[in-house]
C-alpha cells in the first residue's frame, strides 16, 4: 500500500514506484510546473510530489508566443534551479521542440543532458504511437519517461491551433491507442491535455500507469496545471476553460511593487531597523 502522496511524511524523493502505487491505491495527486529554484521549494514544502520544467517555460520564463521555439539550452538552467529547490519532489524535465522527433537516438542525446547536466529524475515528452521508439529506447537506458497526448502544444502548427482533442469515435480511438502504445514501450505516466471528459475516464479505466489531466476532467489519476495559470500571475489573454485561478498574485505584487516604490519616494525607507549603524 503507497503512502499517500501529497504532503507524505517520508523525505526521501518520490518515486515513479510511489506514483504506480497511488494508482493501486486510488490516491489522486497534484502535479504543477516550476521553473526555478524559489519556487520549487514552495511547491515541494507545500507537498506537491511532482514537479515539471515544463516546455511552457517558453511562454511563461522567456515571453515566446508558443512553445516552439524554446532549446535545451534555454531548459537546462531551470532544471537545475527547480531540482536544487525539491528535495523531495520528483523532477521532470520536458524535452522541447526538436530535441527528441527525428529518432530514439536524439532523444537519447538529448534526455540524457536533462539527466546529467539538469539533475531531473524523468523526461516528458509529446505525441502518440508515433514516438513510442523513443519511449521504449529512454526506458531502456534508465531514463523513466512521461508521455503527452492530446493537445500537444508543440504541434500547434499542424493542429492549426489550440482545439479539444479525441473528440469523435475515430478521433478517440485513436487517443486511447496511443495511451496503449506509450504505456507498453514503457512510459511510466501520461498527461492528457484537453481531451473530453469521458474519453480521459475511458483511458485512465482502461491504463495501469497514472493519466495525469489538464483539460480531461476529474476522473484522471493526477492533475498539472502552470504555476502561473493557477496562481494568477499568466499575462494577458483570456485563461483556457480547464484553469483554476486559486490566487491573485499579480495583484500581491502590484500592491508591494507600489508600496515600495511610495516608501522610497517618501523617504521612509529604509528605515533604522533597515540600516547600518
Ligand atoms: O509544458 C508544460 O507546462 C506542460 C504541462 C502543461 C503539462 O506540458
Amino acid at each position: 500500500m503507497s503512502e499517500t502522496l501529497y504532503g507524505g511524511t517520508s523525505a526521501r524523493r518520490i518515486t515513479i514506484r510511489d506514483l504506480a502505487n497511488a494508482k493501486l491505491a486510488g490516491d489522486r495527486w497534484p502535479m504543477l510546473t516550476a521553473y526555478d529554484f524559489s519556487t520549487a521549494r514552495v511547491f515541494d514544502e507545500a507537498g506537491v510530489p511532482v514537479l515539471l520544467v515544463g516546455d511552457s517555460a517558453a511562454n511563461v520564463v522567456y515571453g515566446y508566443d508558443t512553445t516552439v521555439p524554446v532549446t535545451v539550452d534555454e531548459l537546462l538552467p531551470l532544471v537545475r534551479g527547480v531540482v536544487r529547490g525539491a528535495k523531495r519532489a520528483l523532477v521532470v524535465a520536458d524535452l522541447p521542440f526538436g530535441s527528441y522527433q527525428a529518432s530514439p537516438e536524439q532523444a537519447l542525446d538529448t534526455a540524457t543532458r536533462f539527466m546529467k547536466e539538469g539533475g531531473a529524475q524523468a523526461v516528458k515528452l509529446e505525441g502518440g504511437a508515433r514516438v513510442a521508439p523513443q519511449v521504449e529506447l529512454l526506458t531502456s537506458a534508465g531514463i523513466p519517461v512521461m508521455a503527452h497526448i492530446g493537445l500537444t502544444p508543440q504541434s500547434v502548427n499542424t493542429m492549426s491551433g489550440y482545439r479539444v482533442q479525441g473528440r469523435g469515435d475515430e478521433a478517440g480511438q485513436r487517443l486511447l491507442e496511443d495511451a496503449h502504445a506509450l504505456q507498453d514501450a514503457g512510459a511510466f505516466a501520461v498527461v492528457m491535455e484537453v481531451v473530453p471528459s469521458d474519453l480521459a475516464k475511458k483511458v485512465t479505466h482502461e491504463l495501469h500507469i497514472p493519466t495525469i489531466g489538464i483539460g480531461a476532467g476529474v476522473e484522471c489519476d493526477a492533475q498539472v496545471l502552470v504555476w502561473q495559470d493557477m496562481a494568477g500571475l499568466r499575462g494577458e489573454g483570456k485563461p483556457a476553460k480547464f484553469v483554476k485561478q486559486y490566487a491573485d498574485v499579480s495583484a500581491v505584487l502590484t500592491e508591494a511593487v507600489r508600496q515600495f516604490a511610495s516608501e522610497v519616494q517618501a523617504g521612509t525607507y529604509p528605515g533604522a531597523e533597515h540600516s547600518y549603524h
